[in-house]
């Protein structure tokens, strides 16, 4: 692949900036300038850097980002900033979008892909992915709403009742709970269906995908292919 289209697939602008990034002495390979965007590069194993700035070359991207509070799944936001605030710009110009979307208000694991296959499989109300999530609870946990979201509940606007894969009290207020589904607010309505409400919400697992305990609050890093086996085998 020539040097432009590397840049360019990688989310560095247009072909023309691309071209004029490179031309300009930007771009960098093992350590050596790299200044004809025509000149071919092996696509295989290569990092590239620009201002210094290493970057593996990916055919697709997919990445993990520890969500906060506060930001919401879209570009274009409407009350709070973006989580496409907390990445380089690079992945919103090559396409990367977030694969379902938590609530501005929910934290933890949130994946992001551009590969449009995976991102449809893994919203895809048919594909049952478990999704473990720890909840904050206003009121004591008791026996009565632990069976009720065992048993299942039924949604406002749902045909039938929603059962949690698994729903264990972790304190007097934590719960946590795996579903299998990924409707609108969901957690939050299957808790309040249960009579008590959640005051925050945390996603710690996606099939066999946790949350990296040393991911910052705020920090993203790429999937690898080990990660999206996990992923798949939950
Ligand atoms: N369920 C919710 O209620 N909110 C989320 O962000 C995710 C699941």
């Amino acid at each position: 692949m020539n040097l432009e289209s590397v840049l360019f697939t990688q989310g560095f602008g247009s072909r023309r900036q691309c071209r004029t990034l490179i031309a300009d002495g930007h771009v960098t390979i093992d350590g050596a300038l790299h200044a004809d965007p025509d000149a071919d590069v092996s696509t295989e194993t290569l990092t590239f850097s620009v201002d210094g700035i290493a970057w593996p070359y990916r055919e697709h991207a997919y990445l993990l980002l520890n969500k906060p509070a506060g930001y919401e799944c879209s570009r274009e936001p409407q009350h709070h900033l973006s989580v496409f605030n907390l990445l380089p710009p690079q992945f919103a110009e090559r396409g990367v979008q977030c694969v379902g979307r938590l609530d501005q208000d929910t934290t933890g694991l949130l994946l992001l892909s551009d590969d449009g296959k995976f991102v449809h499989a893994f919203t895809s109300p048919k594909r049952k992915v478990p999704k473990v999530y720890l909840a904050t609870t206003r009121h004591p946990l008791d026996e009565a709403q632990l069976g009720a979201l065992r048993e299942g509940v039924l949604l406002h606007g749902e045909p039938k009742p929603i059962a949690a894969v698994s729903a264990n009290a972790r304190g007097e207020h934590a719960l946590e709970l795996t579903v299998l589904e990924g409707k609108y607010h969901q957690v939050k309505r299957m808790v309040a269906a249960a009579g008590n409400r959640v005051e925050a919400l945390h996603r710690e697992r996606i099939g066999g995908l946790g949350l990296p305990a040393t991911l910052a609050v705020g920090a993203w890093q790429w999937l690898d292919e080990a990660d999206l086996g996990s992923l798949r085998s939950g």
